[in-house]
Protein backbone atom coordinates (compact mmCIF):
# COMPACT_ATOMS: atom_id res chain seq x y z
CA UNK A 1 0.00 0.00 0.00
CA UNK A 2 1.46 3.45 -0.61
CA UNK A 3 2.21 5.46 2.25
CA UNK A 4 -0.10 8.91 2.54
CA UNK A 5 2.57 12.19 2.77
CA UNK A 6 1.44 12.40 6.38
CA UNK A 7 2.72 8.70 7.32
CA UNK A 8 6.03 9.47 5.80
CA UNK A 9 6.59 12.79 6.91
CA UNK A 10 6.81 14.05 3.50
CA UNK A 11 6.38 17.30 2.74
CA UNK A 12 2.48 18.05 0.67
CA UNK A 13 0.44 21.03 -0.11
CA UNK A 14 2.36 23.72 -2.59
CA UNK A 15 5.61 25.39 -2.13
CA UNK A 16 5.48 28.55 -1.14
CA UNK A 17 6.79 31.48 -3.23
CA UNK A 18 9.60 31.96 -0.84
CA UNK A 19 10.41 27.99 -1.34
CA UNK A 20 9.50 27.97 -5.39
CA UNK A 21 12.71 31.23 -5.39
CA UNK A 22 15.28 29.12 -3.46
CA UNK A 23 14.81 26.13 -5.75
CA UNK A 24 14.75 28.36 -9.35
CA UNK A 25 17.63 30.42 -8.31
CA UNK A 26 19.18 27.22 -7.11
CA UNK A 27 18.66 25.94 -10.78
CA UNK A 28 19.31 29.24 -12.44
CA UNK A 29 22.97 29.74 -10.71
CA UNK A 30 24.03 26.66 -12.22
CA UNK A 31 27.43 26.21 -14.97
CA UNK A 32 25.80 25.66 -18.54
CA UNK A 33 27.36 25.49 -21.67
CA UNK A 34 27.62 28.78 -23.15
CA UNK A 35 25.37 29.48 -20.58
CA UNK A 36 22.63 28.13 -22.48
CA UNK A 37 20.47 27.51 -19.18
CA UNK A 38 18.49 24.37 -20.46
CA UNK A 39 16.27 23.85 -18.40
CA UNK A 40 12.89 24.21 -16.51
CA UNK A 41 11.49 23.55 -13.07
CA UNK A 42 8.00 22.35 -12.44
CA UNK A 43 7.21 22.51 -8.68
CA UNK A 44 4.55 19.37 -7.67
CA UNK A 45 3.12 18.40 -4.70
CA UNK A 46 6.04 17.63 -2.15
CA UNK A 47 8.35 17.10 -5.04
CA UNK A 48 10.52 19.06 -8.30
CA UNK A 49 11.21 18.32 -11.59
CA UNK A 50 13.99 19.23 -13.76
CA UNK A 51 13.18 19.39 -17.21
CA UNK A 52 15.42 19.43 -19.74
CA UNK A 53 14.63 22.11 -22.80
CA UNK A 54 14.80 20.17 -25.76
CA UNK A 55 14.51 23.23 -28.01
CA UNK A 56 18.19 24.86 -27.00
CA UNK A 57 20.52 22.34 -29.37
CA UNK A 58 23.88 22.79 -30.73
CA UNK A 59 24.53 20.88 -33.52
CA UNK A 60 27.71 21.80 -34.42
CA UNK A 61 29.32 21.71 -31.32
CA UNK A 62 27.25 19.44 -29.47
CA UNK A 63 25.23 16.91 -31.70
CA UNK A 64 24.99 14.10 -29.11
CA UNK A 65 24.14 16.82 -26.35
CA UNK A 66 26.54 15.79 -24.01
CA UNK A 67 26.90 19.32 -22.60
CA UNK A 68 23.54 19.61 -22.56
CA UNK A 69 22.25 16.61 -20.73
CA UNK A 70 25.91 17.46 -18.55
CA UNK A 71 23.97 21.26 -17.74
CA UNK A 72 20.77 19.68 -16.26
CA UNK A 73 23.63 17.36 -14.13
CA UNK A 74 24.86 20.44 -12.68
CA UNK A 75 21.71 21.98 -12.24
CA UNK A 76 20.13 18.88 -10.41
CA UNK A 77 23.20 19.22 -8.06
CA UNK A 78 22.06 22.68 -7.15
CA UNK A 79 18.46 21.46 -6.81
CA UNK A 80 19.32 19.13 -4.22
CA UNK A 81 21.16 21.28 -1.97
CA UNK A 82 18.08 23.97 -2.02
CA UNK A 83 15.86 21.39 -1.18
CA UNK A 84 18.31 19.89 1.57
CA UNK A 85 18.72 23.70 2.91
CA UNK A 86 14.59 23.87 2.72
CA UNK A 87 14.89 21.13 5.63
CA UNK A 88 14.04 17.95 4.01
CA UNK A 89 15.75 14.68 3.26
CA UNK A 90 16.43 14.76 -0.96
CA UNK A 91 15.56 12.28 -2.64
CA UNK A 92 16.82 12.23 -6.01
CA UNK A 93 15.54 9.87 -8.63
CA UNK A 94 17.54 10.82 -12.15
CA UNK A 95 15.02 10.03 -15.44
CA UNK A 96 12.26 8.44 -13.91
CA UNK A 97 9.41 9.12 -16.53
CA UNK A 98 10.80 7.12 -20.05
CA UNK A 99 7.19 8.42 -21.48
CA UNK A 100 8.08 12.05 -20.79
CA UNK A 101 11.50 12.17 -21.86
CA UNK A 102 12.69 15.99 -21.26
CA UNK A 103 12.22 14.86 -17.28
CA UNK A 104 16.10 14.60 -15.92
CA UNK A 105 14.64 14.06 -12.55
CA UNK A 106 12.73 14.14 -9.71
CA UNK A 107 13.62 15.72 -6.39
CA UNK A 108 11.54 14.22 -3.68
CA UNK A 109 11.27 16.43 -0.52
CA UNK A 110 11.07 13.60 2.11
CA UNK A 111 10.66 13.98 5.72
CA UNK A 112 12.28 17.02 7.90
CA UNK A 113 15.79 16.59 8.25
CA UNK A 114 18.02 19.47 8.98
CA UNK A 115 21.17 20.23 6.35
CA UNK A 116 24.14 19.45 7.49
CA UNK A 117 26.83 21.89 8.06
CA UNK A 118 28.72 20.99 4.77
CA UNK A 119 25.63 21.28 2.42
CA UNK A 120 25.16 24.56 4.09
CA UNK A 121 28.46 25.31 2.30
CA UNK A 122 28.20 23.85 -0.62
CA UNK A 123 25.12 25.79 -0.96
CA UNK A 124 26.32 28.88 -0.19
CA UNK A 125 28.79 28.18 -2.66
CA UNK A 126 26.38 28.07 -5.30
CA UNK A 127 25.54 32.00 -5.42
CA UNK A 128 29.26 32.87 -5.64
CA UNK A 129 30.62 30.19 -7.99
CA UNK A 130 31.55 31.44 -11.33
CA UNK A 131 33.60 30.44 -14.16
CA UNK A 132 36.96 31.51 -14.26
CA UNK A 133 38.34 32.57 -17.59
CA UNK A 134 42.28 33.51 -17.19
CA UNK A 135 45.24 32.28 -15.38
CA UNK A 136 45.30 31.51 -11.81
CA UNK A 137 47.74 33.01 -9.23
CA UNK A 138 50.36 30.24 -9.43
CA UNK A 139 49.78 29.67 -5.28
CA UNK A 140 49.39 25.60 -5.67
CA UNK A 141 46.13 23.54 -4.81
CA UNK A 142 47.37 21.54 -1.58
CA UNK A 143 46.90 17.76 -1.78
CA UNK A 144 44.22 17.83 0.88
CA UNK A 145 42.41 20.17 -1.27
CA UNK A 146 42.63 18.51 -4.02
CA UNK A 147 41.52 15.04 -2.43
CA UNK A 148 38.65 16.75 -0.59
CA UNK A 149 37.14 18.15 -4.73
CA UNK A 150 38.10 14.93 -5.71
CA UNK A 151 35.86 12.89 -3.09
CA UNK A 152 33.14 15.18 -3.69
CA UNK A 153 32.22 13.42 -6.85
CA UNK A 154 29.52 11.04 -5.40
CA UNK A 155 27.54 10.13 -8.66
CA UNK A 156 27.10 6.69 -10.39
CA UNK A 157 29.43 5.59 -12.73
CA UNK A 158 31.28 8.69 -12.42
CA UNK A 159 35.23 9.18 -11.52
CA UNK A 160 37.23 12.36 -11.06
CA UNK A 161 41.07 11.86 -11.81
CA UNK A 162 43.89 14.70 -11.44
CA UNK A 163 45.62 14.72 -14.88
CA UNK A 164 49.48 14.59 -14.23
CA UNK A 165 51.77 15.14 -17.31
CA UNK A 166 50.07 18.50 -19.37
CA UNK A 167 52.57 17.69 -22.09
CA UNK A 168 49.92 15.25 -23.85
CA UNK A 169 46.94 17.71 -22.24
CA UNK A 170 48.79 20.66 -24.09
CA UNK A 171 48.57 18.61 -27.52
CA UNK A 172 45.69 17.93 -27.36
CA UNK A 173 44.66 21.46 -26.85
CA UNK A 174 46.74 22.79 -29.65
CA UNK A 175 45.37 20.10 -31.98
CA UNK A 176 40.99 21.70 -30.87
CA UNK A 177 42.82 24.74 -31.19
CA UNK A 178 44.43 24.83 -34.67
CA UNK A 179 41.66 22.08 -36.57
CA UNK A 180 38.18 23.89 -35.12
CA UNK A 181 39.21 27.45 -36.54
CA UNK A 182 38.58 26.01 -39.80
CA UNK A 183 35.41 24.42 -39.26
CA UNK A 184 32.96 27.16 -40.57
CA UNK A 185 29.70 26.09 -39.74
CA UNK A 186 31.40 25.41 -36.43
CA UNK A 187 33.12 28.37 -35.87
CA UNK A 188 29.64 30.27 -36.83
CA UNK A 189 27.82 28.70 -34.14
CA UNK A 190 30.38 29.45 -31.66
CA UNK A 191 30.15 32.60 -32.48
CA UNK A 192 26.23 33.41 -31.99
CA UNK A 193 26.77 31.69 -28.64
CA UNK A 194 29.72 33.13 -27.02
CA UNK A 195 30.64 36.55 -28.52
CA UNK A 196 27.40 38.83 -27.29
CA UNK A 197 26.93 39.18 -23.74
CA UNK A 198 24.41 41.29 -23.24
CA UNK A 199 21.62 38.47 -23.41
CA UNK A 200 20.87 36.17 -20.72
CA UNK A 201 22.12 32.95 -22.54
CA UNK A 202 25.95 33.02 -24.17
CA UNK A 203 28.78 32.54 -23.09
CA UNK A 204 30.48 36.15 -23.43
CA UNK A 205 33.74 35.43 -24.43
CA UNK A 206 34.06 39.36 -26.56
CA UNK A 207 37.70 39.08 -26.50
CA UNK A 208 38.78 35.53 -27.60
CA UNK A 209 41.21 35.06 -24.86
CA UNK A 210 44.52 32.77 -24.82
CA UNK A 211 44.72 29.38 -24.21
CA UNK A 212 43.74 27.47 -22.60
CA UNK A 213 41.88 29.47 -20.32
CA UNK A 214 39.89 31.06 -23.77
CA UNK A 215 38.15 27.26 -23.30
CA UNK A 216 36.62 27.41 -26.89
CA UNK A 217 38.95 27.80 -29.93
CA UNK A 218 37.50 30.65 -32.25
CA UNK A 219 39.72 31.76 -35.20
CA UNK A 220 40.14 34.71 -33.49
CA UNK A 221 41.98 32.47 -29.84
CA UNK A 222 45.43 33.26 -29.43
CA UNK A 223 47.75 29.80 -29.52
CA UNK A 224 50.64 30.20 -27.68
CA UNK A 225 53.81 28.35 -28.23
CA UNK A 226 53.26 24.80 -26.84
CA UNK A 227 55.70 25.11 -24.52
CA UNK A 228 53.89 27.87 -22.60
CA UNK A 229 50.81 26.20 -23.18
CA UNK A 230 52.34 23.15 -21.13
CA UNK A 231 53.73 25.38 -18.28
CA UNK A 232 50.13 27.09 -18.40
CA UNK A 233 48.73 23.49 -17.48
CA UNK A 234 51.57 22.67 -15.45
CA UNK A 235 50.77 25.44 -12.81
CA UNK A 236 47.21 24.11 -12.56
CA UNK A 237 45.24 21.81 -11.22
CA UNK A 238 43.29 19.71 -13.85
CA UNK A 239 40.69 17.49 -13.03
CA UNK A 240 39.18 15.23 -15.74
CA UNK A 241 35.53 14.04 -15.35
CA UNK A 242 35.52 10.20 -16.75
CA UNK A 243 32.17 8.06 -16.97
CA UNK A 244 31.46 4.05 -17.37
CA UNK A 245 28.65 4.72 -19.94
CA UNK A 246 28.66 7.61 -22.59
CA UNK A 247 25.04 7.72 -22.64
CA UNK A 248 22.66 10.55 -21.55
CA UNK A 249 22.04 9.22 -18.02
CA UNK A 250 25.90 9.06 -17.82
CA UNK A 251 26.02 12.98 -19.03
CA UNK A 252 23.88 13.64 -16.63
CA UNK A 253 25.85 12.26 -13.75
CA UNK A 254 28.99 13.57 -15.15
CA UNK A 255 27.84 17.28 -14.66
CA UNK A 256 26.29 16.63 -11.13
CA UNK A 257 29.33 15.32 -9.61
CA UNK A 258 31.17 18.15 -11.81
CA UNK A 259 29.22 20.43 -9.98
CA UNK A 260 29.46 18.88 -6.67
CA UNK A 261 33.54 19.15 -6.54
CA UNK A 262 33.26 22.95 -8.41
CA UNK A 263 30.74 23.88 -4.92
CA UNK A 264 33.28 22.19 -2.57
CA UNK A 265 35.95 23.98 -4.89
CA UNK A 266 34.55 27.15 -3.73
CA UNK A 267 34.06 26.28 -0.19
CA UNK A 268 38.05 25.95 0.27
CA UNK A 269 38.45 29.18 -1.38
CA UNK A 270 39.41 27.66 -5.01
CA UNK A 271 38.37 29.10 -8.27
CA UNK A 272 37.50 26.83 -11.05
CA UNK A 273 36.44 26.71 -14.59
CA UNK A 274 35.32 23.54 -16.83
CA UNK A 275 36.23 22.79 -20.30
CA UNK A 276 35.09 20.60 -22.64
CA UNK A 277 35.46 21.64 -26.30
CA UNK A 278 38.63 19.72 -26.87
CA UNK A 279 36.93 16.94 -25.62
CA UNK A 280 34.34 17.08 -28.24
CA UNK A 281 36.49 16.10 -30.71
CA UNK A 282 36.45 12.07 -31.59
CA UNK A 283 40.10 11.85 -32.05
CA UNK A 284 41.17 13.76 -28.99
CA UNK A 285 38.83 11.86 -26.78
CA UNK A 286 40.47 8.16 -27.73
CA UNK A 287 43.92 9.67 -27.82
CA UNK A 288 42.84 11.08 -24.03
CA UNK A 289 41.80 7.62 -23.31
CA UNK A 290 44.94 5.84 -24.38
CA UNK A 291 47.45 8.20 -23.51
CA UNK A 292 46.15 8.48 -19.74
CA UNK A 293 44.85 5.15 -19.89
CA UNK A 294 41.36 5.50 -19.13
CA UNK A 295 38.90 2.90 -18.12
CA UNK A 296 36.19 5.53 -18.66
CA UNK A 297 34.84 8.02 -21.22
CA UNK A 298 36.39 11.57 -21.01
CA UNK A 299 33.59 14.15 -20.43
CA UNK A 300 34.60 17.26 -19.13
CA UNK A 301 37.75 19.02 -17.68
CA UNK A 302 37.94 21.24 -14.65
CA UNK A 303 41.23 23.65 -14.10
CA UNK A 304 41.52 24.82 -10.33
CA UNK A 305 43.04 27.33 -8.64
CA UNK A 306 43.63 30.31 -6.36
CA UNK A 307 42.73 34.02 -7.71
CA UNK A 308 42.89 37.03 -6.61
CA UNK A 309 40.05 38.41 -8.76
CA UNK A 310 36.62 38.23 -8.43
CA UNK A 311 34.96 37.06 -11.52
CA UNK A 312 32.06 38.89 -13.33
CA UNK A 313 28.74 37.49 -12.68
CA UNK A 314 26.88 36.63 -15.81
CA UNK A 315 22.95 36.94 -16.45
CA UNK A 316 20.91 34.28 -16.39
CA UNK A 317 17.01 34.03 -17.46
CA UNK A 318 14.22 35.24 -14.56
CA UNK A 319 12.70 33.06 -11.48
CA UNK A 320 9.45 32.86 -13.25
CA UNK A 321 10.55 32.16 -16.51
CA UNK A 322 12.37 28.81 -15.48
CA UNK A 323 9.31 28.00 -13.09
CA UNK A 324 7.20 28.64 -15.60
CA UNK A 325 3.64 30.10 -16.26
CA UNK A 326 1.77 28.91 -13.01
CA UNK A 327 4.67 30.97 -10.71
CA UNK A 328 4.57 33.83 -12.98
CA UNK A 329 0.72 34.38 -12.62
CA UNK A 330 0.86 33.82 -8.53
CA UNK A 331 4.31 36.32 -8.30
C1 LIG B 1 28.88 21.11 -19.61
C2 LIG B 1 29.60 22.45 -19.67
C3 LIG B 1 30.56 22.66 -20.66
C4 LIG B 1 31.26 23.86 -20.71
N1 LIG B 1 32.23 24.01 -21.65
C5 LIG B 1 32.98 25.14 -21.65
C6 LIG B 1 34.11 25.28 -22.54
O1 LIG B 1 34.45 24.37 -23.30
N2 LIG B 1 34.80 26.45 -22.50
C7 LIG B 1 34.49 27.47 -21.64
O2 LIG B 1 35.16 28.49 -21.64
N3 LIG B 1 33.43 27.36 -20.79
C8 LIG B 1 32.69 26.23 -20.76
N4 LIG B 1 31.65 26.10 -19.86
C9 LIG B 1 31.37 27.20 -18.92
C10 LIG B 1 30.14 28.02 -19.33
O3 LIG B 1 30.41 28.83 -20.45
C11 LIG B 1 29.69 28.86 -18.11
O4 LIG B 1 29.25 27.99 -17.10
C12 LIG B 1 28.56 29.82 -18.45
O5 LIG B 1 28.98 30.80 -19.37
C13 LIG B 1 28.01 30.52 -17.20
O6 LIG B 1 29.01 31.23 -16.53
P1 LIG B 1 29.38 30.93 -15.01
O7 LIG B 1 29.90 29.52 -14.94
O8 LIG B 1 30.42 31.94 -14.64
O9 LIG B 1 28.14 31.06 -14.16
C14 LIG B 1 30.94 24.89 -19.79
C15 LIG B 1 29.96 24.68 -18.81
C16 LIG B 1 29.31 23.46 -18.74
C17 LIG B 1 28.30 23.21 -17.65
Amino acid sequence: MEKTAAATGCRSGEWTLAEAEVLGRSVLCAPSVHRAQPWRVELIDGAVLLRERVGVALPQQDPRRRDLAMSCGTALANLELAVRVLGRRADVAVLPDPAQPDVVARVEAAELLPPTDLELQRYGAIMVRRGHRGAFTGLPVSVEQTARVVAAAVATGVEATRLEGMERLANFFEHAARSLPDDAAYQDELALWTIRDEHRHGAGMRSPAELPWAGAARRATVLPDLLVLRDRLDAETVLLFTTAEDTRIGHLHAGYALERCWLEGVTLGLAGAVLTQPLRMPEVRSALCEDYRLAGFPQALLRLGRSTRVARSSLRRGVAEVLGDRWRERR
